[in-house]
């Protein structure tokens, strides 16, 4: 895994925003994966401020998001239709049709993730993942214990998750009780994955994910098993890694030609 380590929360979004860059220069036709929260937003401003300088074009890029509430109508501005729909969709110039998330209100909940299984697999797979962590490891709604394995799907989400989303909600209890989310496995098919974390809350899970055992207990340390996975956070987010400094010094030293 590689591990960058920067001053702020925009130089974490300009970085990471870089690596999708080069993804989408390189295959202007090929699919993103989204993830919400308030960790990408840096990514997705900076991404969006290339598109408008002509920079990048996304209108001929597939995107798909990670996760859904169940329950949750798409009208609702916290639903993940709606949040992808504005910050990503709109403000990167994607074409709608192209852009797809998981079906929190299907009537047959495994017939419609297979669904978006097997939607992944037509784009031809996922070229970059973006990713954010929760303060309990989660990737996706990969809650801990969630199988390594995993496949899209229903989960129960944590008290935790649900504490720490109330801020997007009227009242704690609004937020629903269960997400359809990409699993453990289907992250780990993304040919490039992008973490992104800022802040000192993170800095367990981060410390867990990269330093600690490969565990279920720990969602995110599955990024351990994948080929080519970039964790990108601020100093706040690195409090707790014990190798930070040969973190910083690999990112001092990385050779021109292997960015981004
Ligand atoms: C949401 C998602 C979650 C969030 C995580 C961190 O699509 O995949 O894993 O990335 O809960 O959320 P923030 O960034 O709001 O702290």
């Amino acid at each position: 895994m590689e591990i960058v380590i920067l001053p702020d929360s925009a130089e974490v979004g300009r970085v990471a925003a870089s690596v999708i860059a080069d993804v989408v220069a390189r295959k202007p036709d090929g699919a993103l994966g989204l993830a919400t929260g308030s960790s990408p937003l840096a990514i997705y401003d900076e991404l969006a401020r290339r598109a408008a300088a002509g920079e990048l074009d996304f209108s001929r890029m597939r995107g798909f998001a990670l996760d859904e509430y169940v329950g949750l109508d798409y009208a609702h501005p916290e639903s993940y239709h709606a949040v992808i729909d504005r910050t990503v969709t709109k403000p990167l110039g994607m074409d709608p049709e192209l852009v797809s998330v998981p079906d929190g209100l299907a009537q047959d909940v495994p017939a419609a993730c297979a669904a978006y299984e097997a939607a992944i697999d037509a784009a031809g797979g996922i070229d970059v993942q973006i990713l954010g962590i929760g303060a309990n490891g989660h990737i996706g709604f990969n809650e801990p214990t969630s199988s390594l394995a995993s496949r899209t799907r229903i989960k129960t989400l944590t008290p935790k998750t649900r504490a720490d989303n109330a801020r997007f909600f009227d009242s704690p209890e609004a937020v629903p009780t269960h997400c359809v989310t990409q699993g453990l496995g289907t992250i780990l098919r993304a040919r490039r994955l992008v973490l992104v974390a800022q802040g000192e809350a993170k800095a367990e899970a981060i410390a867990a994910a990269v330093e600690g055992p490969v565990s279920a207990s720990c969602p995110a340390s599955v990024l351990q098993l994948h080929e080519h996975a970039t964790v990108v956070i601020d100093e706040g987010a690195a409090s707790r890694l014990h190798n930070a400094d040969y973190y910083r010094y690999t990112w001092a030293n990385k050779p021109e030609w292997q960015r981004y």
